[in-house]
Formats: C-alpha cells, sequence, structure tokens
C-alpha cells in the first residue's frame, strides 16, 4: 500500500473556508433563432481557451461558445428545435442532452460521433415538464476527461408552469443556475486529471467551483431566491447545507417540479443530479450567507474502502456566498402546492441491475494500473493513470457493439438497481424520466419522489425504478445505462439498450 493512500484514510476532519473574492459568473442564454417555419435554431462550437478557475491563475480548458462551460439553452416546451453542433476540438466528442426525452438517433450518446472539425445537425423535440437539464459530452471512453476539461452547459425547458405558481423565475437575479465542480491544477495551473491511484474510484479535485470559478459570491435580492443545483462534478458527491443551518425548500428534482415543496437543511447532491430549492431572503438585506457541502455525515452510506473516499468526504467546504441585497420587489413566494403527483403503471417488463466490483481491492490494486488510454485534454492538461476492472454492471463492461437489454416502446419497464460493491453510484438512465418506487423496499422520500434521472444507489440498497419509454432507439444508436461517476462510466461501467 502507498503511503499516500493512507494519509487518505486517517485525514479526518477538513474545513475549507470560503475565498468570495470574485462574483459568480451567470452563463448566457440561448433563446434559440425562429425561421420562417417557427423552428428555433441554436449553435454551439466545442472549443478551447483560457480561463481564471482560481484567481491569478491561468487555466487551459474547453467550453462551448467559449472558454468554459457553454450558454444556458432556453428551449420551450414542445417546439422543433434544431442543433447546430460543431467541433472546434482536435479529438472527437459527442454532445449528449442529459434529462431530455428524446429518441436515440438525437441523444448525443457514444454512436452520436463528431469528429474534429464536423458539425453534427439533430433535430429534436422537448415534449417533457419544465425541468433543470443539462448537456455533456458523452464519447466512449473520454466522457470523463472532456467533461473535466469544461465542457458542460445547463439546459432548460420552460412551460410557463413556474411562472404560473409565482415562482422566481428572472434568470441570473432571483433565478440561478449553480454547476458545482471540483478540480485539481499542479502548480502551473494546469488541469490535473487521473494522476493518484485514488483517482481510479473516480475524479476528485480539491478546488471547488461554482459556474468555473472558485467558491465566488453573488449579489441576490432581499427576497425569495430559486437555485438550480447542478452537481456537475466527475465523481464527487455534496451533502448541501447552508453555513447557519437554515432550512431550504426542494421544489425541484432532476426532471421537473416536485408535487409539493420539501423543506430540508441538508440535501445530498450526487454527480449529474439536479435540485432547484427556494431560500428565504426576505428578511436578510445586509447579510451574507455561505452554501457549503458538509460531508462528514453522508460519508458512512457512500464508500467502504477509504480509497473511495477522500479528506474532504469527512469535511466541511464553502462552495458560494450570497449577498443579500435591497428587496426585489417581486411578487414571487412559496406555493404550498406545485403540479400533481405523477404517477406510473408498471405495464412492461422487469429487469435486475447489479452493480459490481470487479475485483477485489488488493487485486485492483497490484494489476489494475497502467492499463488505462492516454485521454486527450486541452494543452497543458496533464493525465496519468487510467483505470480498468473497476466496476461493472451485471458482471460485464460495456461494448459498443452490444446490446445488453431491449424494452418496449410506449410502456413503463420495472427496473431493480441492486448496488453489490463498495461504494454508492449514481444511476443514470437515457430517453426518460423515471421515479422511484422504493429504496430498500421503502418509499422513496419527499424530495426524491418527483421525475429523475439519476438516482444515487448507496451500497448494500436495492432501488426499484418505473421507467416509462416514449421514444425510439435501435441498435445503431441505443441508449445508454450507467454509472455517472465518470471514470466509472469510462471505463465500462455502462450498458446499451433499445426501445422498440
Ligand atoms: Cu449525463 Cu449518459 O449521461
Ligand atoms: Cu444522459
Ligand atoms: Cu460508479
Amino acid at each position: 500500500m502507498g503511503g499516500s493512500m493512507m494519509e487518505h484514510a486517517t485525514i479526518n476532519d477538513t474545513t475549507v473556508p470560503g475565498i468570495f473574492s470574485r462574483p459568480l459568473p451567470v452563463p448566457p442564454q440561448l433563446h434559440g433563432k425562429a425561421d420562417a417555419r417557427s423552428v428555433l435554431h441554436y449553435a454551439l462550437r466545442a472549443g478551447g481557451g483560457h480561463s481564471k478557475l482560481v484567481d491569478g491563475v491561468r487555466t487551459l480548458t474547453w467550453g462551448y461558445n467559449g472558454a468554459l462551460l457553454g450558454p444556458t439553452l432556453r428551449v420551450p416546451r414542445g417546439k422543433p428545435l434544431q442543433m447546430w453542433i460543431a467541433n472546434g476540438l482536435g479529438v472527437s466528442t459527442t454532445l449528449h442532452w442529459h434529462g431530455a426525452q428524446v429518441p436515440g438517433e438525437v441523444d448525443g450518446g457514444p454512436h452520436n460521433l463528431i469528429t474534429p472539425g464536423a458539425v453534427w445537425t439533430p433535430a429534436l423535440t422537448l415534449d417533457q415538464p419544465a425541468g433543470t437539464l443539462w448537456y455533456h459530452p458523452h464519447p466512449d471512453t473520454y466522457t470523463g476527461p472532456q467533461v473535466y476539461a469544461g465542457l458542460a452547459g445547463f439546459l432548460l425547458i420552460d412551460d410557463g408552469e413556474d411562472e404560473r405558481l409565482g415562482l422566481p423565475h428572472t434568470y441570473g437575479v432571483d433565478d440561478i443556475p449553480l454547476a458545482i465542480q471540483d478540480r485539481r491544477l499542479d502548480g502551473s495551473g494546469r488541469l490535473v486529471y487521473m494522476n493518484r491511484m485514488p483517482d481510479m474510484m473516480g475524479m476528485k479535485g480539491d478546488r471547488f467551483l461554482v459556474n468555473g470559478v472558485e467558491q465566488p459570491y453573488a449579489q441576490v435580492p432581499a427576497g425569495w431566491l430559486r437555485l438550480r443545483l447542478l452537481n456537475g462534478s466527475n465523481a464527487r458527491i455534496y451533502n448541501l447545507a447552508f453555513a447557519d443551518d437554515r432550512e431550504f425548500h426542494v421544489i425541484a428534482g432532476d426532471a421537473g417540479l416536485l408535487e409539493q415543496p420539501v423543506a430540508l437543511r441538508s440535501l445530498l447532491l450526487a454527480p449529474a443530479e439536479r435540485a432547484e430549492i427556494l431560500v428565504d431572503l426576505r428578511l436578510e438585506q445586509g447579510r451574507s450567507l455561505v452554501l457549503r457541502s458538509d460531508s462528514s455525515a453522508a460519508v458512512p452510506d457512500l464508500y467502504r474502502m477509504p480509497m473511495a473516499a477522500d479528506a474532504y468526504d469527512r469535511g466541511r467546504f464553502d462552495l458560494l456566498q450570497l449577498r443579500v441585497g435591497s428587496p426585489s420587489g417581486q411578487t414571487t413566494h412559496l406555493p404550498a402546492r406545485l403540479i400533481a403527483a405523477p404517477t406510473l403503471l408498471a405495464d412492461g417488463p422487469k429487469h435486475d441491475f447489479t452493480l459490481n466490483g470487479m475485483m477485489g481491492m488488493m487485486g485492483m490494486m497490484g494489476g489494475g494500473f497502467g492499463g488505462g488510454r492516454t485521454a486527450d485534454g486541452p494543452g497543458g492538461m496533464s493525465m496519468g493513470i487510467g483505470g480498468r476492472d473497476l466496476f461493472a454492471i451485471d458482471g460485464h463492461y460495456m461494448r459498443m457493439d452490444v446490446i445488453d437489454l431491449k424494452t418496449p416502446l410506449g410502456r413503463t419497464a420495472h427496473w431493480r438497481v441492486r448496488n453489490s460493491s463498495t461504494m454508492a453510484h449514481p444511476f443514470h438512465v437515457h430517453g426518460t424520466s423515471f421515479l422511484i418506487r422504493s429504496r430498500n423496499g421503502n418509499p422513496p422520500s419527499a424530495h426524491e419522489s418527483g421525475w429523475k434521472d439519476v438516482v444515487l444507489v448507496r451500497r448494500g440498497e436495492t432501488v426499484e425504478l418505473l421507467a416509462p419509454f416514449h421514444h425510439r432507439a435501435d441498435a445503431k444508436h441505443p441508449y445508454m445505462y450507467h454509472c455517472h461517476i465518470l471514470e466509472h462510466e469510462d471505463n465500462g461501467m455502462m450498458g446499451q439498450f433499445t426501445v422498440t
């Protein structure tokens, strides 16, 4: 066993105070340009540039229509869209609409490869409830490094429901998207990817970014504030809370509003999960609040092997400071009820998935090294090891030419996901918004009872899902189910399925 690993196992409390020296960037919105047939056109170009993730340090990063991250796509429900995705990178990529119910052909998974210099032009319609979705690359075995380099953005579906309900909806003012990510930099400011053995369990960083800036502050009005939280990290699970332990109200999960707001003081958010929360700042003028992650309490459930956790999993770190200004004058409020409770009838086939650890820890440490690919990143992004033989689903790794499962179109699949491995995995399914029917036989907690597309399955847990499929995915362009810890996904903890 290496010394650094033992260190990771024995550090037991860390507090990383916020810097709060730079303002929170809010990604610009793209509303799409309507043509004569009222199709909305959106253009994204993946490319690279310099960013200041950390104050005073220049880092080479990747982004859409800029050096880092991407614009927020605002998409009205049910309208035809024409997307234009150009690849200005030196490597192949794809663009996946995470959470979107669209046919496999335009899903942007590993089969929709965009080679360098090429343009991908899928036409799609998002006919599903309003929600906070996102987009990110999904090339086979390279999703981790490409997202880590900076490729990701928000995709917000609008159906007017939030306005009707009186929820805050002024973008960037009282309705703010927050992409939470962690990164590691070397002494010269380069992004470091996978250069330590524990990184094989999932790449985690020690710098905490919100919308691409380390521990920023945001000026917000004294009123109800809506935060659209996205865990855009490769591997880190956050346990979000305010430093003063105040209550907040979860109004939406991954893919839409909940039946009613759920009051919480902390919220676990796994990679790729989203939540919308409302915070009452009506009486807070002149004060400042800190959003942080306090993971210590959550850890025992998440990892058994010390290698899977890190020092920050047993400590606290600040993410964002909210500086409350004068009242907004808006008449937004917290409604008692939001939408009718979603219901589904399981009229489709059953399937059981098992999330497996493929090798014992000793075996992995002995033999799992050095077999990895070399990943390409922005110039100067240093990358080391690549892992393999780590975690799988149903005992095997994803292969581009193997369809693991078929499920019928127009039916609601009844899936059970059992985690028999040593750590928690966020399980994600393409092409659907699902409902959690049970966790270890118990009904899901209230804030998880709405539409979801990622579910954290803790070790030893079995989670039952009801997943309706309204679109087709054939063997040429199948859907994926996978762990959303991107290093697990890239190592094959993924499967392919068709809907016909
Ligand atoms: Cu967020 Cu298969 O992806
Ligand atoms: Cu997805
Ligand atoms: Cu995993």
